[in-house]
């Protein structure tokens, strides 16, 4: 019914030389959906456009944890809009303006309505800027129990965790994976307050008493994955496998420690890029958070870790998940067990490669027990309320190590291969991950993957 619309404005324009306003097409267009149905969490995201490159511009003070400034999103119509939403939850919105015109726009919790003053037409690209301020509140996320994610200040160190749906407590975007786009940072700090964002560092302007720190994410990046950290880091640079700039940005009292502790990097990287294909990213660097607080996460280009977990097997943890996570995102919050079972997975792949099989081999039995002294159950279905549970982890984990021993070693490693190569920058759902290891080991693997990724019941090992 849609494409009715879109043809029919288009022959009026022809034979009535524009008498027909666009305006006659959108209307009847619509609202875009509040959410885009994810099984687990259906009201992340948005439909009905595309979205392309964000732009987000902030101003940051450290001490009162206040940003102000701009989201500019520039985003293609994939249906005749009146209305479309943004997910933004908190802070003070001044103004929001759609291809330069002001747009109206109401709140209900994360949804954002933005309707613009002339309604957009199917294939139409458009340009949002949000001007907002106000103290980021952590997003009360409950795929971890509502532990709050997203923007966060601790001590002197404001940092971004946003693993699934914190991004939207401090930029409005369409919050699920399944829409990847380009970014632009532009984090204005004191001096001599550095920032440490994800993408490749373009600029940094001085502003006299500021500066502005600019940083370009030129391949498609899920909103969870974009991150900035502020507080007193010195950046130290490293150029790793091929040439590729490794920077990391350490607390500055833990610099020299911090050098040694992440030295690993490149090596890692030439091994996993030996292994999966080449390292996707134009860089890559670590930033380190001052607290214990317990987590690290694979922010793109640039994973964060807490104090506490800046361990060697953690360091290859999150660097995998380059490829596995940030590359070949999850179709679906679901399918969360094709981002940590691979990163998991890989542990043990370094400490292969790094101390042999048999430690490799001491690692896994470890991580057996351990599912089966807790029962663990199906990788492929967590709980939603318990997203990053140790079933996803560990039993997904063993998944990749039970099917390397069922299709042997050369079949197992090309089977990475081609999934890596055939989703990376994209999604994949497990169906695809189960369709490529059938394919590449011309094997019907239905039993087995139903076994160790749907069955509650732990599988013996192979
Ligand atoms: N993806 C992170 C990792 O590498 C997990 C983060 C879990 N916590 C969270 N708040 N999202 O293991
Ligand atoms: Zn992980």
């Amino acid at each position: 019914m849609r494409r009715t619309w879109l043809i029919a404005p288009l022959i009026g324009t022809i034979l009535l030389g524009g008498l027909y306003s666009s305006a006659v097409t959108a209307q009847d267009g619509g609202q875009g959906a509040p959410g885009l149905g994810d099984p687990y969490y259906p009201g992340l995201g948005n439909g009905g456009y595309d979205a392309l490159h964000y732009t987000i511009d902030l101003s940051v003070d450290l001490q009162t944890n206040t940003i102000r400034g701009t989201t500019t999103i520039e985003a293609q119509a994939t249906q005749a809009l009146t209305s479309f939403n943004l997910d933004f939850a908190g802070l003070e919105i001044s103004q929001i303006t759609v291809d330069d015109t002001p747009a109206n726009y109401s709140r209900d919790g994360f949804e954002l309505t933005v309707t613009p003053a002339i309604p957009l037409e199917i294939g139409e690209t458009f340009t949002t800027i949000v001007s907002y301020s106000g103290v980021p509140t952590p997003y009360a996320d409950p795929a971890v129990g509502a532990t709050p994610l997203g923007w966060l200040r601790l001590a002197n160190t404001i940092f971004v965790v946003s693993e699934p749906g914190g991004a939207m407590s401090w930029f409005p975007s369409n919050n699920h994976p399944s829409d990847k786009a380009t970014y632009t940072f532009k984090i204005t700090v004191p001096k001599p307050l550095v920032v440490a964002a994800t993408g490749v560092p373009v600029d940094e302007i001085d502003n006299g008493d500021t500066r502005t720190f600019v940083s370009e994410m030129t391949d498609p990046m899920a909103s969870y994955l974009a991150s900035v950290s502020v507080g007193d880091f010195v950046r130290v640079d490293e150029t790793g496998p091929d040439g590729l700039l490794i920077r990391n940005y350490f607390p500055t009292s833990h610099a020299t420690a911090l050098t040694e502790t992440f030295s690993p990097t490149s090596e890692m990287i030439a091994y996993f890029s030996s292994i999966f294909g080449p390292y996707p990213f134009d860089v890559y660097g670590a930033v380190i958070v001052n607290i214990p607080f317990g987590v690290a996460l694979e922010n793109q280009t640039l994973s964060l870790f807490a104090a506490d977990v800046s361990g060697e097997v953690t360091i290859a943890h999150e660097l995998s998940h380059q490829w596995f996570g940030d590359s070949v995102s999850p179709a679906t919050w679901q399918d969360i067990w094709l981002n940590e079972g691979f990163a998991t997975y890989s542990e043990a792949l370094w400490i292969e490669h790094n101390q042999g099989q048999a430690a490799a081999l001491d690692y896994l039995d470890e991580l057996y027990k351990t599912i089966i002294g807790n029962a663990m159950g199906a990788p492929a279905t967590p709980a939603a309320d318990n997203l990053f549970d140790g079933q996803v982890y560990l039993r997904g984990g063993w998944t990749l190590h039970a099917l390397r021993l069922t299709v042997g070693d050369d079949v197992f490693f090309e089977i990475l291969r081609t999934y890596y190569d055939r989703f990376q920058y994209a999604n994949a759902t497990t169906a695809d991950f189960i369709a490529v290891a059938e394919e590449v080991s011309s094997q019907s693997l239905d039993e087995f993957f139903q076994a160790w990724l749907y069955d509650a019941t732990v599988p013996e090992k192979p």
